[in-house]
């Protein structure tokens, strides 16, 4: 099993929400959260011809658990809703979960994701 951890446009969420429940993964959670990459933020030119640099952008990071062998067609599905080519389209991080176990039954492993 395994996290996948995207963080996203918030723009996008409705489109990977959606994208994602039509493949059958509707477990997830969101969280918005100030991010930056590479570009270490931005400038913004405003009004009155001056610039300001914002170095924290509002993101989304969506986060869900999936089987080993779905984790790539998640990762593609999320490509797929977030790419636009621009900077800042976001990036996904995914790492080993050990156990996953459902309170109300207690199944355990593939079972309870
Ligand atoms: N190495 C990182 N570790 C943790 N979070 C990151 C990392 N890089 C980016 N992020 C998060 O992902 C968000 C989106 O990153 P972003 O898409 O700008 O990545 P990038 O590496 O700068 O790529 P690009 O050149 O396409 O902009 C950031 O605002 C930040 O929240
Ligand atoms: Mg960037």
């Amino acid at each position: 099993m395994n996290k996948v951890e995207a963080i996203i446009r918030p723009e996008r969420l409705t489109a990977v929400k959606d994208a994602l429940a039509e493949a059958g993964f509707t477990g997830l959670n969101t969280v918005q959260v100030m991010g930056r990459g590479r570009q270490k933020g931005i400038v913004h030119q405003v009004r009155g011809g001056g610039t300001v640099a914002v170095d924290m952008l509002p993101k989304t990071k969506v986060e869900l658990v999936v089987r080993d062998q779905d984790t790539e067609r998640v990762v593609a599905i999320i490509i797929d809703a977030c790419r636009t080519g621009e900077i800042g389209d976001g990036k996904i991080f995914v790492s080993p979960v050990s156990q996953v176990i459902r309170v109300r039954t207690g199944e355990r492993g593939e079972a309870a994701i």
